[in-house]
């Protein structure tokens, strides 16, 4: 999706943090970008393509103590240098950029073109330079001008805004991220912490209709009629290394790496070992009658898995697609939580879930590893997975720190004795991954497998989660065809897909009922001469059937599908990396999904 950033006070760097912080924001996912540098006019440069085409193309020489940068993911009009942003009224001297949606801007466009209005792109955002423009003509001082464009515009959005003969930026938000960095002598604007944290870690968010004028070294807060508001700054705790590739040919390996590291900081002062009591000071008091989670893609793995959790907690829950949620949500009555889980806290199909989760009257708590992002502002509670800054489009890191989330929201909310194994396994977990990291054989089953025509992943009870997101994620970065059942229903249907070139990965542990039957399935498979590669503890008698073997070190079996997981996540890698895919930034996708 669309990046923003923005700086004032960095004097002939300006031009340099902005480049800077669009290379930040590359794994939003986009298809052009641009830069605007006030002077005493306005200089725009924008490229479709490459962040590294619009470098060649600017001149060095771009001169202001004041600028604004973005990368487009394209909604109105196709991805064209015009397209691009930012985007400039009739005069020249006021440039925008947006991320979001302007829902009226055929009509605002429609009135603004009778009116004498040129317009140069066929983008939803040119509407405003242009309404600030009238505004201007009419008398108004540039920050009433801004307000009343906006004032205009239906949709979600944040807005950015230079002039010529001023250093400030104006800025706003409405349903879509905007936050302030606060330096010495700089002040920053982004959409995306990382796109100025080299600079500082210290934060202002902006909630919805509110305003910001950001000047140099300094930025006040303003609602819609221009009252200054008080806001406090935030440490962000990421440091900018973490958001660097540290010597990895890819984030997304160096994010798998990270997960050891991860569930640590997810479990810090969190569990106690000895007692086996979990004690997550965000969930204190949090009772919960029954439990609905919503969410998409990875995270709503997860919650299938949390709900699984939940369940076998004594606590009545269910996953739901927060798409779905957000236009045909489940009953709910006075005790029931609903738990939002999204990575970024901004992904609108989330949002909308839980806001009409939230006009129903019921608690609602965000499980997110973004500190101050819209869900975690939004809803009642936080509870932090503490990932630390994922870059590549593809979630590694942050599935397994939101399965570990899922267990301490389990153990607090079924209040057993029993959780002592649990928390020990949990406590085991960031070195047992570390143990899969260094043994791991799944390079060369990648190897074995690349040229397959498609992907099969079958799992039962706590391992069907992670035969979806083992699926997810062979085909959002290899683009091959892969799905992911549970796997007593591969043979209702989709084993008439299954050949000798649709390798099946089983994932098996234990040796429980759950286990048994999954190799009963397996065998099923052995005989319409598929391959199939275990993923497994060795507990059962799985890799009797198996072409080639992942193995897993031995845990509790709710424990065990963090394990599985990294295995498939290496797998996936390896396999996109050996077809020379774009891993970082798959086609067609987006970090952070802010459109519904
Ligand atoms: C897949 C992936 C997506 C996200 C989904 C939700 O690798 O990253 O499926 O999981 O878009 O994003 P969040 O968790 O930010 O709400």
């Amino acid at each position: 999706m669309c990046g923003i950033i923005g700086c004032t006070g960095r004097e002939t760097e300006t031009l340099d943090v902005l480049l800077h912080g669009l290379d930040t924001l590359e794994y939003r996912g986009y298809d052009s970008a641009g830069v605007a540098l006030a002077n005493g006019t306005v200089e725009v440069c924008k490229r479709e393509g490459e962040i590294d085409r619009l470098r060649a193309a600017v001149d060095p020489a771009m001169d202001g103590p004041v600028g604004i940068g973005h990368t487009r993911w394209s909604t109105h009009g196709p991805p064209t240098d015009e397209n691009a942003h930012p985007h400039t009224d009739c005069t020249g001297d006021v440039a925008v950029v947006h991320n979001g949606i302007i829902e009226n801007y055929d009509e605002l466009k429609a009135e603004l073109t009778a009116a004498g209005h040129e317009f140069e792109s066929d983008t939803d955002t040119e509407v405003v330079p242009h309404l600030v423009e009238d505004a201007l003509a009419d008398g108004l001082s540039r920050d009433e001008a801004f307000r009343s464009a906006v004032a205009r515009i239906e949709g979600s959005y944040a807005l950015a805004a230079v002039f010529a003969g001023s250093e400030a930026i104006l800025a706003t938000r409405e349903g879509s991220p905007l936050v302030v960095g606060v330096g010495d002598d700089a002040a920053y604007l982004a959409s995306d912490v990382p796109a100025f944290l080299e600079y500082t870690d210290r934060v202002v968010y902006l909630d919805d209709g509110e305003f910001a004028r950001l000047e140099s070294g300094s930025w006040t807060v303003t609602d819609a009629e221009g009252r200054l508001l008080e806001k406090s700054i935030s440490q962000v705790e990421w440091d900018a290394e973490e958001t660097a590739k540290s010597g990895y040919d890819h984030y997304m390996l160096k994010e798998i790496h990270e997960q050891p590291r991860a569930l640590r900081k997810c479990l810090r002062g969190r569990v106690d070992e000895l007692t086996g009591t979990v004690d997550v000071e965000a969930l204190e008091g949090l009772t919960a009658e029954s439990v609905q989670f919503v969410a998409c893609g990875t995270s709503y793995h997860a919650a299938l898995y949390g709900a699984q959790r939940l369940q076998a907690a004594g606590v009545p829950a269910q996953a739901f697609l927060a798409s779905e949620y957000a236009t045909a949500p489940a009953p709910v009555s006075e005790g029931t939580l609903v738990v939002g889980v999204t990575q970024s806290g901004e992904t609108a199909d989330t949002l909308a879930a839980l806001r009409r989760a939230q006009a129903r009257g019921v608690e609602t708590l965000a499980m997110t590893n973004v500190v101050g992002s819209t869900a975690a502002r939004d809803c009642d509670r936080t509870l932090l997975i503490r990932a630390g800054p994922e870059i590549g489009v593809a979630a590694t890191k942050t599935f397994s720190s939101q399965v570990v989330a899922c267990n301490l929201l389990s153990a607090t909310l079924a209040d057993r004795g029993d959780s002592r194994e649990i928390v020990q396994a949990l406590r085991d977990l960031p070195g047992q991954i570390q143990e899969v990291l260094d043994s791991s054989r799944a390079e060369a089953v990648a190897e074995r497998f690349v040229d397959s025509d498609g992907y099969f992943f079958i799992g039962r009870g706590h391992q069907h989660p992670v035969a979806l997101e083992g699926a997810l994620k062979m085909k959002e970065i290899t683009y091959k065809h892969a799905e992911g059942f549970p796997a007593g229903e591969l043979k209702h249907g989709p084993l008439a897909l299954v050949t000798a070139r649709t390798p099946v990965f089983a994932i098996v542990t234990g040796t429980d009922e759950e286990a048994t039957k999954t190799v009963g399935n397996v065998k099923e498979v052995e005989a319409r001469d598929a391959p199939v590669v275990a993923v497994t503890d060795g507990a059962s008698t799985v890799d009797r059937y198996a072409d080639a073997v992942l193995e897993l070190p031995e845990t509790e079996p709710c424990v065990a599908p963090v394990l599985a997981n990294v295995q498939l996540q290496l797998v996936a890698y390896h396999v996109a990396n050996k077809l020379g895919r774009s891993i970082d930034k798959p086609r067609n996708l987006a970090k952070s999904v802010t459109v519904e």
